[in-house]
This record gives C-alpha cells, sequence and structure tokens, in this order.
C-alpha cells in the first residue's frame, strides 16, 4: 500500500522570519494526520532549512532540499553536497525539477548523477519528470518522460531505485494556473508506472510513489489524488500558505 506523500517546494520564496511561520503554520494544522495517514515534507531554499529543521524538531513532518550536488566535497563553488544535507536533516532532495533543467540547463544525465549521488549519501531524490507545451501537442509526452525516467535511473539496481519517488510535472501546468486534468494526470503516471515495471520489476513499479505537480490547488487536489497512479502531489505556490497547503495534505487523508 502507498501512503500518500503531499510535498511543499516553496522555491525561491519565504525569508528568515516567514519560513519559520509558515512551517509553524503546517505543523500546527497537519499534526492529527502528517505521519501517521500521509507522508508530509517541506522543501524550503538552502538559506533556510536549518531554521525550518529546528521548527520541525518535534513533528513529523520531513525536510527536503531542492538540489544537490554529485560530488561529495571539494572546490565546487556554490554547491551543496548530500552529506551536506544529511547533516542538517534532510530525507529528501528534489533532482531534475523542470525549473532547474529548463531555466538553469541541467542535462538528464547531470540529473542521473545527482539521483545516485543523493541515494548513495542516504537520501531520497524526488526525480522530477514532464514535457514542455510544445512536446505535449507533438504526442511527445510518452517519449519525454520515458527518456527523462530512463536516464535519471541509469545504472540504478532496483534496491537503488526503490529509495526514489518520481514527480510528473507537465512544465506547462507548472506555476501557470493550468492544472493537467485528473485524467491526463493518471493516463501519464500509468505510463510511468508500467515503464518501471519494464526497466525493474513488478514490485518496484507497485511500490514507487508517483507524485503529481502543476497548479495543484486545495480545490483539486482530493480529485487528482482520487486517480490510481497519483499518489500524492508535489505542491509549488500553493505551499506558501500553511492553509492552502494544510488543506491539500487533509484531502490525502
Ligand atoms: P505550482 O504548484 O506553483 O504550479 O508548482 C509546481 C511545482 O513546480 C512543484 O515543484
Amino acid at each position: 500500500m502507498r501512503k500518500p506523500f503531499v510535498a511543499g517546494n516553496w522555491k525561491m520564496n519565504t525569508n528568515s522570519h516567514s519560513s519559520v511561520e509558515l512551517v509553524n503554520g503546517i505543523v500546527s494544522g497537519s499534526s492529527e494526520v502528517a505521519g501517521e495517514k500521509v507522508h508530509v515534507a517541506v522543501i524550503p531554499p538552502f538559506v533556510y532549512l536549518q531554521c525550518v529543521a529546528k521548527a520541525l524538531s518535534t513533528a513529523s513532518i520531513a525536510l527536503g532540499a531542492q538540489d544537490i550536488y554529485y560530488e561529495q566535497k571539494g572546490a565546487f563553488t556554490g554547491e551543496i553536497s548530500a552529506s551536506m544535507l544529511k547533516d542538517i536533516g534532510c530525507t529528501y532532495v528534489l533532482c531534475g525539477h523542470s525549473e532547474r533543467r529548463h531555466v538553469i540547463g541541467e542535462t538528464d544525465e547531470l540529473v542521473n548523477k545527482k539521483v545516485t549521488a543523493a541515494i548513495a549519501g542516504g537520501l531520497l531524490p524526488i526525480l522530477c519528470v514532464g514535457e514542455l507545451i510544445e512536446e505535449r501537442k507533438a504526442s511527445k509526452t510518452e517519449e519525454v518522460v520515458t527518456r527523462q525516467i530512463k536516464k535519471g535511473l541509469a545504472g540504478l539496481s532496483a534496491e537503488k531505485a526503490s529509495a526514489v519517488t518520481i514527480a510528473y510535472e507537465p512544465v506547462w501546468a507548472i506555476g501557470t494556473g493550468l492544472t493537467a486534468t485528473p485524467q491526463q494526470a493518471q493516463e501519464t503516471q500509468a505510463l510511468i508506472r508500467k515503464l518501471l515495471g519494464e526497466i525493474y520489476d513488478s514490485e518496484l513499479a507497485g511500490e514507487t510513489r508517483i507524485l503529481y505537480g502543476g497548479s495543484a490547488k486545495a480545490n483539486n487536489a482530493a480529485e487528482l489524488m482520487g486517480q490510481e497512479d497519483v499518489d500524492g502531489l508535489l505542491v509549488g505556490g500553493a505551499s506558501l500558505q500553511a492553509d492552502d497547503f494544510v488543506a491539500i495534505i487533509q484531502a490525502a487523508v
């Protein structure tokens, strides 16, 4: 049984005060269900990870980082390693978020190195995949997502791949208010699960959590998560208001 998983990606938002205020609101609003009935994670900017970790110390909410570098240490100015993230209490790390792929220019090969390094460092990667609007219009969604998953998981044994959560985030739905319909999300996520069965086996495919992301909100969360292969949500904008995010968490129960 896959327990629902709701994660809030704060992207480049909040400050030292508002990050703590936000997480405190999420903790108090979700304390009856978080951990017990639904896995919850918050994913603040690097610089606020520690103050958020402190605020989470007695809560059943996990901490995640938005990115990672694949080397362990050394002369990599500006980068953050798996051991650093582990050291300050991170459990999860996003790998290959569409904004990193399409704004910063990350390749599938780089994303694969990050996923591999995250697992080696004891973190649980959330591998993000999803097609651009022109790719969807050209009926290339399956081709793009298949390539991103195959390359993102390249070289990983089934045992290692079992640490991975997949997030399907169609790029055209991110921050646009244009949510994929529950049927569109289900269709692609069923394909992803089938692909995991082909690359690995039916056990891994059945156990892997596949999240949907892209303008997920309190008013569409229940219907999206009601789909068989939508095991939870990776939420951007609506995770920045405690009440909105708590309502999404409640919708998973
Ligand atoms: P929005 O929920 O703001 O569309 O962002 C989705 C996302 O990119 C989460 O990682």
